[in-house]
């Protein structure tokens, strides 16, 4: 053998010392920066370098001219990372009605293979790349939002290895394995894998949500509020987060040049005023145009006197004769309340908001059992929702649940819990203000979120309902258990044994976009009296118009068509429940008396 010189020892130390050094290189080839941080600069350089109709002719060549080669290194490696602790083969499994390829997968080293699979929806092409032991770093889906976002499961190179993953962007990944019958979306799980080939069975599945489109965001991406934010405070409301009898909040907006923010208040012509300090928050919705950022209030009011009439001034505000008004809940038992059903920010529901008010002054306050808007990360929607609702939600208190729509592909209810300030009582598994309770004199309000995990909140509720003393107990949650189109077995299963063991008087929903009130049910049969059972009812609050709602044996009054408000109002041991039509006309009424 041939002795090695010091030459070559010299060329061995160097070349190994390159070889740690590429080595180095490699590890580090996946940036420090994230997606969020390199879209953030590139929206911020968008909107100082161009102008609305420059912004909205974004296309994909246009896109990818806006990041440097850095950047585009982040958003084709940081988008969806993680660690295998052994080589391992990656595949990408794309949809071909994606129209615009990943601009990163090709030239990343992925290839197209002979696979596909399928779902409801679409076919899968399956692309495929081997990586080392390391971390494995995929880019973003595209600029195009495109919702059925691309998956990815995750083999052994050497058939012998376990493979272990970690270090998951995003964090909470959720792992199953590769068959079909699969869930690919965690915001649509019914939408299963399909015709999954052989080979590929048994393989790590990494799942995801269809909203990760929005992280990349940019063609046809930007929106130009109606109501942009200004210095003088609006979409002033009111909400309980704690005793209706003894409390208030009261939530504004201005633009982010007021930095502060305060209430004055006082016993409706009294002398004595108190103030109140806000807090403040910073609410982005980067694709708004014209009002990226706003500032939010909230100001909590504590330790009112029960039934009493207040007045409130926002400042700069100091004239007492602009002042807005509210009361607090006395102790006896007779109120009433105006629940709706979806609103879809629309003009139309104000409309019905403004006449349920005029009709019905003495509304304690409303609810609406969730789709208050069309995409619940669009503020300039809540924007168009506030303003509808101006001129009654500055007196009454609006006490919302989400639905799918204010909690969309599975991207979660942000912008619901920044705007509305709720009780904070819900249960663990659930964002704090999604599911909460309330009690109005003698009446237990369950805030239901139905889309959310149903499990999460079944035992809450099962508590919440064996502590209350209340005399009316009445759910609301936008899943309604009965309805023409698609029954909830999860919720029938899990939530309506409870309403029946505690009797839970009313629940009200809404999603389906018609007017249904059932007969009183127990255990998903019709019973002979509202003593014995519970009543379903689900409303639209918009113009609606189903063809066909088929049969519903359950039913007492449906209507297919129209737009409508509900009254509720209790007398100790008696409700008396009225819904109207937009022109005021009664459609339903009913009464309990215990
Ligand atoms: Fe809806
Ligand atoms: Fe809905």
């Amino acid at each position: 053998m041939k002795k090695m010189n010091l030459k070559n020892y010299r060329i061995l130390f160097f070349s190994v010392f390159a070889l740690i050094l590429t080595f180095c290189t490699q590890k580090q080839t996946i940036p420090e920066k994230s997606v969020k941080d390199v879209m953030d600069n590139a929206i911020s350089h968008i909107y100082s370098t161009m102008d609305s109709k420059a912004i909205e002719s974004i296309d994909q060549e246009k896109a990818m001219k806006l990041f440097d080669e850095n950047e585009l290194k982040v958003l084709a490696t940081r988008h969806w990372v993680f660690n295998t602790n052994v080589p391992v083969v990656v595949s990408i499994m794309r949809s071909t009605r994606q129209k615009i390829m990943p601009f990163w997968l090709e030239s990343s080293g992925f290839e197209k293979t002979g696979l596909t699979m399928k779902n409801e929806q679409n076919t899968y092409e399956v692309w495929q790349k081997s990586f080392d032991k390391g971390t494995v770093g995929l880019g973003i889906n595209g600029f195009e939002n495109f919702s059925y976002h691309y998956f990815v499961s995750v083999a052994p190179q050497n058939p012998k290895d376990k493979v272990e993953l970690s270090g998951f962007i995003p964090e909470n990944q959720i792992v199953s394995i590769l068959d079909n019958g699969k869930t690919i979306y965690q915001d649509w799980t019914e939408l299963v894998t399909m015709e999954v080939p052989e080979e590929m069975k048994g393989q790590i599945l990494l799942t995801t949500i269809r909203g990760r489109g929005k992280e990349s965001h940019l063609i046809g991406a930007f929106r130009t509020t109606a109501y942009p934010s200004s210095a003088v405070p609006d979409q002033v409301m009111l909400t309980w987060s704690s005793d209706p009898s003894t409390t208030m909040d009261i939530q504004w907006r201005t633009n982010t040049t007021v930095e502060t923010g305060s209430v004055k208040y006082r016993i409706r012509e009294s002398a004595d005023e108190k103030t109140v300090q806000a807090e403040k928050f910073l609410m982005e919705d980067r694709e708004v145009m014209n009002d990226r950022f706003i500032h939010r209030f909230t100001a909590k009011l504590r330790d009112l006197m029960p039934g009493t009439e207040y007045e409130y001034l926002i400042s700069p505000a100091t004239d007492w004769t602009t002042a807005e008004s509210f009361t607090t809940a006395g102790d006896n038992d007779s109120f009433s309340f105006v629940w709706f059903g979806d609103t879809h920010q629309k003009t139309a529901f104000g409309e019905l908001h403004d006449k349920a008010e005029a009709a019905f002054p003495e509304t304690a306050f409303y609810t609406i059992s969730g789709d208050m808007v069309d995409y619940g990360l669009y503020r300039d929607e809540w924007d168009n929702f506030f303003e509808n609702s101006k001129n009654v939600i500055n007196k009454k208190p609006l006490m919302n649940v989400p639905g799918n729509h204010d909690n969309r592909l599975g991207l979660g209810a942000k912008m619901f819990r920044d705007l509305f300030s709720y009780p904070t009582n819900g249960p663990d598994g659930v964002p704090k203000e999604q599911t909460y309770s309330f009690t109005y004199k003698n009446t237990l309000f369950l805030m239901l979120d139905a889309t959310s995990s149903t499990e999460a909140q079944t035992h809450w509720i099962e508590q919440q309902l064996a502590s209350s003393s209340a005399t009316w107990k009445i759910a609301i949650f936008h899943f309604s258990p009965y309805n023409f189109e698609e029954p909830y077995p999860d919720i029938q299963e899990a939530w309506v044994p409870l309403f029946d063991k505690y009797h839970v008087d009313l629940v009200l929903g809404g999603h389906l976009h018609y007017y249904m009130r059932s007969n009183p049910m127990k255990a998903g049969k019709v019973v002979d009296s509202h003593s014995e059972g519970t009543t379903y009812i689900i409303s639209i609050a918009i113009p609606a118009r189903h063809n066909d709602i088929g049969d519903e044996p359950y039913a007492a009054v449906r209507y297919k068509e129209g737009q409508f408000f509900q009254h509720f109002k209790i007398e100790g041991n008696e409700l008396k429940y009225t819904a109207f039509d937009f022109d005021e006309n009664i459609v339903d009424t009913f009464k309990i008396q215990k």
